[in-house]
């Protein structure tokens, strides 16, 4: 008897079905691949593996028909005490569970394991699901090494972005795992990752998530060297902004990390050196330039003044404890763009985006923006650009970290710092995208767009044009409105390109 089945489920209702026909364990032969043949069941058996969401691996199993002769009285003993149980296999929850963790462990004969275990059960041995059975045991060490490979994966498969010109799937990740727990993992995955694309590729499979249901798919890799890595930078800019070299143990890292999972992730390459700072002198700085404060997170201790101490202004900006809102920054985002600019574009202060990378207008208005400044005519490499306020301020909403306005005495505290950069860029235009920005340029915290989006004015020896911000063009509530508001931004960039220094007297 043969019977060919490609996942737990199917391994299941081949037991089901052997058990019932009462056939011992030892006159069952099963492999662990279908190309041997299919003499028995090849009919019923599924045509095609079902996806990672059925909860299996995919894995073929036969079943092989016991020789006749010689083994009556064993099979009529088995049949005998079969018959005396019920004929429809039962199994506790607990078994069940155990039993469909097991069938993900790496091991040849697990589905002729998993075959005796039930066997038994159904034999009425309750000692099979003991600790101090060697059936038992080793059903017990299965389900630990597979979960325990559940939580590495869960913990260790880093999704590296790839360019959106690339299209789907935008997030790629590779991992070797040891036992085959990909669809409980990439299930995991789905429930945490919304509905942004993404593909985690294995040396055996490989799942696809479409941002609503999840696929195998052929697998199209060989190696973490085949992803295409443009979002390595943003985890690695995260991973040193979240390392803190005050509370390292680097014994402690090296055992949570197993090396095996070194060679695949980003941080690897750089978390050597950080280990080497800390030991040389970090352990005392700490994180003062990055770390930020996290929902359910324990920090370190430093208050504006300590960190800062009678300082009004501190050295650098990523020192700057000013006002609250480096504690939940990822990273203070200075301007960017040439010496001496003839344009400064300021704008409220950085997003999402802009805070992960470390630079201004990088996100979806950072788009709008690039669209406007082309169209203008201005380039964006002439211009210099910046924020009023230089740390996001963001509220979390399920999972995403979500603008929140900065309030004016975030604004005035950030101030020095835009004064700093007039001083040193000289720009002859300063245009201000939307009110907070009007705000800050005017040192005026009852500035009001309305009262001067129509011409550029002069203040304090420069021109100032004042235009709507490029995420009101993202908000606007219809076409036309998002329209209009974006032509205001396009002729106030085309009007800073004719404008030139301020005449004095
Ligand atoms: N909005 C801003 O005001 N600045 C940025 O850098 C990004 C979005």
């Amino acid at each position: 008897m043969r019977k060919v089945v490609r996942s737990f489920d199917e391994w299941r209702a081949a037991a089901r079905e052997l058990i019932a026909r009462r056939v011992q364990p030892e006159y069952v032969e099963w492999a662990a691949s279908d190309e041997e043949g299919d003499l028995f069941s090849a009919a019923d058996a599924p045509a095609a593996a079902p996806t990672s969401a059925a909860g299996a691996a995919s894995v073929s199993v036969s079943a092989e028909q016991p020789a006749a002769a010689g083994n009556g009285e064993a099979i009529g003993d088995a049949i005998g005490v079969a018959r005396r149980e019920a004929s429809v296999l039962r199994l506790p929850r607990e078994l069940m569970e155990m039993l469909a963790s097991a069938a993900c462990f790496s091991a040849t004969d697990r589905w002729a394991f998993l075959y005796q275990v039930v066997w038994r059960w159904q034999l009425g041995e309750r000692d099979v699901m003991s600790a101090a059975d060697p059936d038992g045991a080793r059903l017990y060490a299965m389900v630990k090494a597979v979960h325990r490979e559940e939580h590495d994966m869960h913990a260790y498969v880093r999704f590296r972005e790839r360019k959106e010109e690339d299209g789907a799937p935008r997030f790629v990740a590779w991992f070797e795992p040891t036992h085959e727990v990909l669809p409980q993992v990439a299930r995991h995955f789905a429930r945490r990752m919304g509905n942004a694309t993404w593909m985690i590729a294995t040396p055996a499979a490989t799942v696809l998530w479409d941002g609503a249901q999840l696929h195998d798919v052929p697998s199209r890799m060989r190696s973490a060297a085949d992803i295409d890595d443009a979002g390595e930078a943003l985890w690695l800019t995260y991973y040193r902004s979240i390392f803190n070299p005050a509370r390292l143990n680097a014994d402690l890292l090296r055992s949570h990390i197993p090396s095996r999972f070194w060679k695949n992730l980003p941080e690897g390459a750089i978390v050597p050196a950080m280990i080497s700072g800390a030991a040389n002198g970090e352990r005392r700085t700490g994180q003062t330039g990055t770390v930020g404060r996290r929902s359910g997170a324990t920090t370190i201790a430093v208050t504006p003044e300590r960190a800062q101490p009678q300082r009004e202004q501190p050295d650098t900006l990523d020192q700057c404890r000013r006002c609250e809102l480096w504690r939940d920054a990822t990273q203070a985002v200075p301007g960017v763009g040439p010496k001496k600019a003839r344009i400064m574009l300021v704008g409220e202060q950085p997003g999402d985006q802009e805070d992960l990378q470390g630079l201004p207008f990088v996100g979806p208005a950072g788009a709008v923006l690039d669209r406007a400044l082309a169209e203008a005519g201005v380039r964006r490499d002439h211009v210099y650009l910046t924020n009023a306020v230089k740390h996001f301020k963001w509220e979390l909403r399920g999972k995403r970290r979500l603008h929140k306005t900065p309030a004016q005495r975030e604004v005035s505290a950030c101030h020095v710092w835009l004064e700093e950069e007039l001083a040193r860029v000289r720009p002859d235009v300063v245009v201000a995208l939307g009110a907070t920005a009007l705000k800050s340029v005017l040192k005026d915290g009852s500035a009001t767009m309305s009262s001067v989006m129509d011409a550029p004015f002069e203040h304090e020896g420069r021109w100032v044009v004042a235009v709507y911000h490029p995420s009101f063009v993202l908000r606007a509530r219809d076409e036309e409105s998002r329209q209009q508001a974006y032509e205001v931004i396009v002729a106030g960039l085309r009007q800073a390109l004719t404008l030139g220094p301020v005449r004095s007297g």
